[in-house]
């Protein structure tokens, strides 16, 4: 079998590329365009697998000569960050809508089965638990990212009934665990740095008691590994949550290797959204499992750091 990874250089692309887990896999095609310099992510890769990086933009005409040679598309490619997408609306639709539009219809004409990453933030202001059966007219994204994933999805559905395009969707939880490519904008990852940088943490001032699905490294790796082995592409949306925790929940994990954390404040454009719950239940039926564990993960990457601040006394770790 021979895949494609886009945005195989960041946060989950990184991890992925070092563990994938797929009988009888041949080519593995690395596709990156360098947006978030993430060179590092190349260094010291497993030798045994056949790896071929190409430096391209996933809206070149030449994807299509990659899709081509592959039976499955795992598209991480996108511009991530949903709090900054206000201001950069115009390269987030060209990326997150046009970039997937292209490798889409070239996996569609050349029967390449899609792996498409959205989000649990296409939930938007729900409270209670919500999953995948909810009303299309009660998903109401707060970002244009959040909206770009939406419209992906949408694209997505239309593509397969028009053009028996083969996907899965995973509506991801927020990602939390180290790799070598990983990002710090988004909650845990960037509550470690400030805290490892001594700096204060900025806290939504809406968000500190309100629920938020999250979802270890590993599990979304397994998850992708466990689609392909078992050829899950049955055009439907699945959540990929470990758990579902508060902000405090996730603080109070932090100060157990560093005790002296401090709390900012902040407004954030996307504040307005209420607490909520995502149910993981339909993908656990599916097969896939769980075995993150938040405080094994906070530990791992607070230890990457730990050399970087030699005033912060950290403990247990
Ligand atoms: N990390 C999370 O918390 C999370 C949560 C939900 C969904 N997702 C989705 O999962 C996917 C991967 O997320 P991530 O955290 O690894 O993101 P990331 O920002 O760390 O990595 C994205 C990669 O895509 C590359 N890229 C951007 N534009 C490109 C283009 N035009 N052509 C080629 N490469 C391009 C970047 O250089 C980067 O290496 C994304 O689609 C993201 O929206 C992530």
């Amino acid at each position: 079998m021979n895949i494609c990874i886009t945005g195989a250089l960041g946060h989950i692309g990184s991890r992925l590329i070092r563990n994938l887990s797929i009988p009888s896999l041949n080519r593995v095609y690395l596709v990156d365009n360098f947006l978030t310099q993430r060179y590092a992510s190349l260094f010291d890769l497993p030798s045994g697998v056949n790896y071929c990086f190409q430096e391209m933009d996933i809206l070149s005409k030449e994807m299509e000569s990659i899709i081509r040679d592959c039976n499955v598309l795992i598209h991480l490619a996108a511009v991530t960050n949903a709090e900054v997408s206000f201001q950069n609306k115009d390269l987030v639709n060209k990326v997150n809508r046009k970039g997937l539009e292209n490798v889409a219809q070239f996996c569609a004409k050349y029967n390449c089965s899609l792996i498409f990453p959205s989000t649990t933030s296409v939930y938007g202001v729900q409270t209670g638990l919500v999953d995948e059966n909810c009303k299309d007219s009660d998903l109401r994204p707060q970002s244009p990212y959040a909206e770009s994933k939406l419209y992906g999805e949408k694209l997505l559905q239309s593509l397969s009934q028009n053009n028996n395009l083969k996907f899965v969707t995973f509506r991801l939880g927020t990602i939390f665990g180290y790799s070598i490519g990983m990002r710090f904008h988004t909650a845990v990852n960037k509550f470690i740095w400030q805290a490892s940088m001594g700096e204060g943490i900025t806290v939504w001032k809406t968000a500190l008691n309100q629920k938020r699905p999250y979802c270890g490294l590993n599990d979304c790796i397994n998850a992708i590994n466990y689609v392909i082995d078992k050829q899950v592409f049955d055009c439907q949306i699945y959540n990929i949550v470990t758990v579902n925790l508060t902000v405090k929940d996730i603080l109070d994990v932090i100060k157990e290797y560093i005790p002296d954390i401090r709390i900012k404040f902040v407004d954030s454009p996307i504040m307005n959204q209420l607490s909520y719950n995502v149910s993981n239940k339909k993908s656990l039926e599916c097969g896939i499992t769980y075995h993150d564990n938040l405080k094994d993960s906070i530990r791992e990457t607070i230890n990457k750091l730990r050399n970087v601040n030699y005033s912060i006394i950290k403990q247990n770790l």
